[in-house]
């Protein structure tokens, strides 16, 4: 039985995917359910972070990031609901997505991450994804992989 289930989402049918069954399993067991999406793509390398300045961070890249996250975890949310009697909590972060979710697994008490085997990854014939292999590796508790 689980307490506090984490779904790290990024829009993709396989985040979908495991979306459904995180929220079939927190609805079973009536366990806390966050959605969490971590935007990247302008985000610096890390520990280069300190380097940039205050109103870097502030450019509209950094914001429309922001959005993009924001916008994938609604939708995700309604997507968890659809049918069920659950109200999942959101969460949108920056940086590198698979540092993210072990971040937040460790501070948020999880006790199940559930997310997709890949994403939205391009390259064909890879089982795993870079974000799900690191979680999936790192992970201080039970993480289901979903095909
Ligand atoms: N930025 C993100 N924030 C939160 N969760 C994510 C993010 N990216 C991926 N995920 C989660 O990890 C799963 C696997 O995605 P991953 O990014 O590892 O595979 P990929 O996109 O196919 O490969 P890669 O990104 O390494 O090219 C997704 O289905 C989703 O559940
Ligand atoms: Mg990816």
């Amino acid at each position: 039985m689980f307490r506090h289930i984490l779904c790290p989402v990024d829009g993709s049918p396989q985040s979908n995917r495991a979306l459904e069954l995180a929220a079939d399993l927190a609805e079973r067991d009536r366990a806390k359910l966050t959605l969490l999406h971590v935007g990247h793509s302008t985000s610096p390398p890390e520990g280069l972070e300190s380097y940039l300045s205050l109103e870097f961070k502030n450019t509209p890249q950094f914001a429309t990031q922001d959005l993009i996250g924001q916008r994938i975890v609604e939708e995700a949310a309604a997507l968890a609901q659809h049918g069920r009697k659950i109200v999942p909590e959101v969460a949108v972060d920056r940086g590198d997505p698979a540092e993210g979710v072990l971040a937040m697994a460790k501070r948020g008490q999880v006790d199940g991450i559930v997310l997709g085997r890949r994403g939205h990854g391009r390259l064909a014939g890879l089982l795993l994804g870079s974000v799900s292999s690191k979680v999936a590796q790192l992970a201080p508790c039970t993480t289901i992989l979903v095909p």
